[in-house]
């Protein structure tokens, strides 16, 4: 793990990682208007820079690329930047320099879901999702718990099954008061 680094609590970027489409966008969106604070979706910020949508990305450049690009703005974003909510794409977090800065730089949450719960949401997502193509059932549910014990490694974690976007964001920004409360308390 990386070294920790000094930035306040109150002033650290809040990273939110979990399996794609557990809601990670409209819930950092949620949790960003609620702390008065800016929203970055990675890969929404990968599709404006490079003018491609995140399918094209994989098909045109191939995923070592796109895991390059996503690595690099993660590593950027952690280092140069305070006060944001982000939301990383599902994928992201596997990589170990992305875990290590955001975990010596930020406040990782963890939106978890169930694989009851999830697998119904698959035929809505798995077309936009090129990790998801061509998989069988089981095939994903494999890579989904592989990827939990991956996503293990947080700061706090909230289990969203029957939340909806609205409660899980209040969970949240709770969850992130009461840490800055108890670790560095307004005098
Ligand atoms: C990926 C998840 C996607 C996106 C890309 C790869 C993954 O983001 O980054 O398709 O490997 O899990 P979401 O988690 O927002 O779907």
């Amino acid at each position: 793990m990386g070294a920790y680094s000094n930035i306040p609590l109150r002033e650290r970027n809040i990273v939110l990682i979990g399996f794609m489409g557990v809601g990670k966008t409209t819930i950092g969106q949620l949790v960003a208007k609620k702390l008065y604070r800016d929203f970055i979706d990675v890969d929404q910020e990968i599709e404006k820079r490079h003018h491609m949508s995140i399918p094209d990305i994989f098909e045109q450049m191939g995923e070592n690329y796109f895991r390059k690009i996503e690595r690099e703005l993660i590593v950027d974003l952690c280092t140069n930047t305070r006060l944001k909510i982000i939301s990383l794409g599902g994928g992201a977090y596997l990589q170990e320099e992305v875990r290590n800065v955001c975990l010596s730089h930020c406040i990782v949450f963890f939106l978890d879901l169930s694989w009851e719960c999830w697998k119904e949401r698959l035929p809505l997502i798995v077309d936009n999702r090129p990790v998801l193509k061509n998989k069988t059932l089981e095939e994903v549910e494999q890579l989904f718990f592989q990827r939990r014990n991956v996503y293990s490694i947080h700061n706090s974690r909230v289990l969203t099954n029957n939340l909806d976007p609205e409660t899980a964001a209040n969970e949240i920004v709770e969850s992130i008061k009461w840490t800055w409360e108890v670790y560095e308390p307004n005098e």
